[in-house]
C-alpha cells in the first residue's frame, strides 16, 4: 500500500472514493488528463455515470482517449466549464463532486481555474450532491492565481453552516514547494 499522507491526490481520491458506490452518479469538474475521471469511472461501473468537464479541448482528447484505452464507456464528457453542472446534473444526485483545481499538468498553465468561477462552481456541487455526499477539492497555491483561490475557498467554506455541512482541510505542514493540500466538504 502506498504512503497516502505523502501522496496528497491520491488521499483525496482515496477518501472520496468511500463515499461513492456501483450505479452512482458522480462529477469530475476538472477532467485535465482524465486521471481522477478513470478513478470515478472504476467506482461507479457499467450501471453509473461521471459528468466529466473541463474547458480545453486538449484536455478532452486525453481524457477520451484514457478512457477508450480502459474500455469505460460510462462517462459524459462535457466540454464545459463547471458552472454549468446544474443544468446537467440534477440537485442531491451525485454523491460526490471532484476539484482538482490549478492548470493541466503538461499543459497550458494560462488555462487555470480562477477564484471567481471556482466559487460558483463549489456552489453548483453543493447542490449537486446528496445527503451524505461529498464535495472534494485539491488545490495548489505555487502559482499566484492558485494563491488568491486557495484563500477565497478557505474564506468560502469556513462559512458553510455547520448544521448543513462538515468540512475538512488537509495540508502537509512541514513540505516545502507548496504541495497539494486537500478540502472535503460533506452534506448533512
Ligand atoms: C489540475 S488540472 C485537472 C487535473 C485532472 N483532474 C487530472 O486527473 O489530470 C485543472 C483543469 O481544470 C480545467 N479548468 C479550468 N477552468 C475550468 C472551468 N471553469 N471548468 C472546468 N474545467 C476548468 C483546466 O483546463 C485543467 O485541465
Amino acid at each position: 500500500m502506498s504512503n497516502l499522507i505523502t501522496r496528497t491526490t491520491e488521499l483525496a481520491m482515496s477518501v472520496t472514493l468511500t463515499y461513492i458506490k456501483p450505479g452512482d452518479t458522480v462529477v469530475d469538474a476538472t477532467c485535465g488528463t482524465g486521471r481522477d475521471t478513470i478513478a470515478l469511472a472504476r467506482a461507479v461501473g457499467s450501471e453509473g455515470k461521471v459528468y466529466a468537464f473541463d474547458i480545453q479541448k486538449n484536455a478532452h482528447l486525453l481524457t477520451e482517449a484514457r478512457l477508450k484505452s480502459h474500455g469505460y464507456s460510462n462517462v459524459h464528457l462535457l466540454m464545459q466549464s463547471f458552472v454549468s453542472m446544474s443544468d446537467h446534473i440534477a440537485e442531491r444526485s451525485a454523491s460526490a463532486v471532484v476539484f482538482n483545481l490549478g492548470y493541466m499538468p503538461g499543459g497550458d498553465h494560462s488555462i487555470t481555474t480562477t477564484a471567481d468561477t471556482t466559487l460558483k462552481g463549489l456552489e453548483c456541487a453543493l447542490r449537486t450532491i446528496r445527503i451524505g455526499g461529498i464535495v472534494t477539492v485539491v488545490m495548489y497555491d505555487g502559482h499566484e492565481a492558485g494563491a488568491e483561490e486557495k484563500q477565497a475557498v478557505l474564506e468560502w467554506a469556513e462559512e458553510l453552516d455547520q448544521s448543513k455541512y462538515h468540512v475538512a482541510f488537509v495540508s502537509l505542514l512541514n513540505q516545502k514547494n507548496n504541495p497539494p493540500e486537500i478540502l472535503w466538504i460533506t452534506k448533512k
